[in-house]
C-alpha cells in the first residue's frame, strides 16, 4: 500500500520549511526558541497529563486533523496565544467549562507548567499545542471559528527592525479578525506603553474589529509577565476588541 501523505494538504509548519536546495528556510516568527529543559515539577506534570491534554506537533500534519476529536466534544472555541506558564490559561479555562480552550504556546516548559496548573484548577477543557499560533490560525482554524481569543503580555519586540515580529501587527490582526466569529472578542493586555499605543492604532484600523482600551479585566489573573512589568512600575493596559 502506498504510504499515506498529507503533502499538499497544508504547507510545512515553521522550522520544517526548506529551500529548494534543502536548506532551512529563514522565517519571520513572533518568538525565538527558548530552552526546552523541564524542572522536576514540570517533568512530573508533563508525565501525568501530556498524554491527555497535549496535541503533539506532528499531529497537526494529519489530513483529517480535527480539534473536536482532540477535545472529545464540539463546543465554542477559545484560543490563547502565548500563555507562558499557563496562569491565565488554567484559571480562565476553569471558569469556562462550557468552552474548548486551545492554548497555543511554543515554549515546552511553559506548556508543562500549564498542564500542572490546569490540573490544579480542575480545568479538563484545555488542550495545549506547541505549533506556532500564526501558522495554526492560518492553516488549521476556519474563518469565524473562534468565539474568544486571549493574548496577554505578548513579546514586545522593542527594536524597530523587529517590529514585524510583533503579534499585533496589521497582517496578524487581519488573520485573527478573520478567525473570530462575528461578536467574538479579542482580549489583550500589555505592560509596554508604546506597544499599547500601537495595538490601538493597528486594531482601530482593522475594519472587522471595534473596541479599544478597557478597565483591567477583573477575571484575568496576574501573570508572570504582568508581575515583571509591575515590578518595574510599568502601567498595564487591557484592551478588548469585538469582531463586527
Ligand atoms: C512575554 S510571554 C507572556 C506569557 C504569559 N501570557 C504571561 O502573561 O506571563 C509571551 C509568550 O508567547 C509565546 N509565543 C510568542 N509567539 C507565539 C506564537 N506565534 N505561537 C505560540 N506561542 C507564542 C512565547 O513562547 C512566550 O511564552
Amino acid at each position: 500500500m502506498a504510504e499515506q501523505t498529507n503533502e499538499g494538504v497544508r504547507p510545512a509548519r515553521p522550522h520544517h520549511k526548506q529551500t529548494e536546495d534543502g536548506r532551512r528556510m529563514r522565517e519571520v516568527l513572533t518568538y525565538t526558541r527558548r530552552g526546552s529543559r523541564f524542572s522536576p515539577k514540570q517533568q512530573a506534570a508533563w508525565d501525568a497529563y501530556a498524554d491527555r491534554w497535549v496535541i503533539p506537533e506532528e499531529a497537526v500534519d494529519a489530513a483529517d486533523f480535527s480539534w473536536e476529536r482532540w477535545f472529545g466534544r464540539a463546543a465554542p472555541l477559545i484560543v490563547e496565544i502565548g500563555g507562558g506558564v499557563g496562569e491565565a490559561t488554567a484559571a480562565l479555562a476553569a471558569a469556562r467549562p462550557e468552552a474548548n480552550v486551545l492554548a497555543l504556546e511554543v515554549w515546552r516548559p511553559g506548556v508543562a507548567e500549564g498542564l500542572g496548573r490546569a490540573a490544579e484548577a480542575g480545568a479538563t477543557n484545555v488542550r495545549f499545542c506547541g505549533v506556532d499560533a500564526v501558522w495554526t490560525l492560518e492553516h488549521l482554524i476556519a474563518p469565524g471559528a473562534i468565539s474568544e481569543l486571549w493574548t496577554f503580555f505578548p513579546d514586545p519586540w522593542h527594536k524597530t527592525r523587529h517590529h514585524k515580529r510583533r503579534l499585533v501587527n496589521e497582517e496578524y490582526a487581519a488573520l485573527i479578525a478573520s478567525r473570530l466569529a462575528p461578536g467574538g472578542l479579542w482580549r489583550l493586555a500589555t505592560d509596554w506603553a508604546d506597544y499599547a499605543e500601537r495595538m490601538v492604532e493597528v486594531l482601530d484600523a482593522e475594519p472587522r474589529l471595534e473596541g479599544g482600551v478597557v478597565e483591567r479585566w477583573a477575571e484575568r489573573p496576574v501573570t508572570k509577565f504582568e508581575r515583571k512589568g509591575l515590578a518595574k512600575d510599568r502601567t498595564i493596559t487591557d484592551l478588548t476588541y469585538r469582531r463586527v
